[in-house]
């Protein structure tokens, strides 16, 4: 007797099973209908189990997802307009692990030229613990240049924001599978605050048309207007990553001989973590498998790695792209272990010409007086007269 059972492959030679069964109703003795019969019971009740399992371990969403795909007719096309890869997700909400997000946003292309119109884009992407009180402020910078940016929050995972649909900041949340505590963060130096920025540069690396990163907190304050500050990132030769060779204690001082030969003491670097990074820098970051564990198992407290690990990694692997400073200024004049932050009586204009001209640094290889284009840290107390004077002083 010749039979075609055995394989339970795949849906196609179910069907087949089922045209058998119609075909040999008539001339078949009744044994092997019975047979045939049994035999799709089995398919069927094997393919129940299945589902059953896959339910209880994936989800309803991923049964419906295979049974679709498995009952899909040959004349359905996905759609693989350029529509997708060009447009931004439309939800910042997925449920990659870290894991599945930096394979994912290593993706690069290597034609350099975009077969359409790209206008490329300054991902601002903000660290923050909880809420970001400076928001008003922000919402004024932005205003008027829709398509020049977009936004990114890194916040504790159980903070729930609360912006209108009509705010910049509106659904801009990543999911964030970080499991520290908000005493962690505030405490210098974990590896947990890399995984958070590195986290938000992953995120960012989703919209093709970012093509610059910079990380921000929720203390900070942009002290120019958006055209001033695009323009500055747009025309510059370097990434302003800070980056610098410090003999002293809190510099070399901090470097353990066990993380060579990946990283020797002259190419130990330290530097502030609030950087700007162009696309190729950011891939760098989401990548980098060769230097992250060094920093995790050798780069501990006293050593703070939030001031070490991208200004080290970076010099090694693109120091030609780096132009050595921070474009966020910050106040250690005071002293002490943190910068200094200014509140609601600080404010005032004077405060702010002695940043736009008191500074000189290098830009393009040429003395300038515009070094710092954001500040921090600033208390929620400063946004009313912070309010009071952007026009003027921030022209915007
Ligand atoms: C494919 O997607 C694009 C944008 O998402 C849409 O405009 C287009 O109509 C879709 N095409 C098909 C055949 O569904
Ligand atoms: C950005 O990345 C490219 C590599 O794609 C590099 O050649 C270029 O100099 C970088 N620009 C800046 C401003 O760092
Ligand atoms: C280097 O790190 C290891 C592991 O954390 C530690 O045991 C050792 O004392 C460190 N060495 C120096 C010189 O700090
Ligand atoms: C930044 O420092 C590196 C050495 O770490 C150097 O090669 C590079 O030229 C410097 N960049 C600028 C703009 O001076
Ligand atoms: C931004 O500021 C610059 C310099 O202060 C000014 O020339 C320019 O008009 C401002 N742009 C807008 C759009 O307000």
């Amino acid at each position: 007797m010749q039979t075609r059972s055995g394989s339970v492959g795949s849906l196609e030679e179910g069907k087949e099973t089922v045209v058998t069964i119609r075909s040999t109703q008539f001339k078949s003795p009744p044994l092997r209908v019975l047979q045939l019969f049994v035999l799709y019971l089995a398919v069927c009740i094997a393919f129940s189990i299945i589902s059953i399992y896959t339910i209880q371990h994936f989800g309803i969403y991923s049964v419906i997802t295979t049974v679709k795909s498995n009952f899909v007719t040959c004349d359905e096309e996905p759609n693989d307009s350029l529509d997708h890869w060009r447009k931004p997700p439309s939800s910042l909400l997925h449920s990659m692990n870290d894991k599945e997000l930096f394979w994912r946003a290593s993706f690069a292309t290597r034609i350099k030229k975009y077969p359409f119109n790209r206008f490329p884009k300054i991902a601002f992407m903000f660290l923050t613990i909880g809420p970001l009180p400076l928001s008003p402020l922000w919402e004024r910078f932005f205003n008027g240049h829709e398509g020049l940016y977009s936004v990114y929050i890194h916040s504790l995972p159980s903070f729930k924001a609360e912006f209108p649909p009509s705010s910049v900041f509106y659904g801009r949340h990543i999911p964030s599978q970080c499991f520290f505590t908000a005493e962690e963060i505030s405490e210098w130096g974990k590896m947990s605050m890399c995984d958070a920025e590195r986290r938000l540069v992953a995120n960012a690396l989703l919209d093709i048309s970012n093509e610059w990163f910079i990380l921000l907190s929720e203390s900070c304050i942009p002290l120019y207007n958006f055209s001033v500050i695009y323009h500055y990132i747009k025309k510059s030769r370097y990434s302003f990553v800070d980056s610098f060779d410090d003999p002293g204690p809190v510099g070399r001082g901090r470097y353990n001989e066990s993380m060579a030969p990946e990283v020797t003491l002259t190419q130990w670097r330290k530097g502030s973590q609030w950087f700007e990074i162009n696309r190729s820098l950011a891939i760098n970051i989401v990548e980098d498998i060769k230097y992250y564990p060094k920093f995790e198992r050798f780069c501990q407290p006293e050593c703070y790695v939030d001031e070490h690990y991208f200004p080290t990694m970076l010099a090694i692997q693109a120091s030609n792209l780096l132009a050595n400073r921070s474009i966020t200024w910050v106040d250690w004049s005071r002293g002490g272990a943190h910068p200094a932050t200014f509140g609601n009586a600080d404010i005032s204009e004077e405060f702010f010409i002695r940043i736009h001209e008191g500074n000189e640094c290098r830009y393009n290889n040429q003395p300038s007086s515009i070094c710092f284009l954001f500040a921090r840290k600033f208390a929620p107390g400063a946004l009313e007269p912070l309010l009071e004077i952007s026009a003027k002083v921030f022209g915007f």
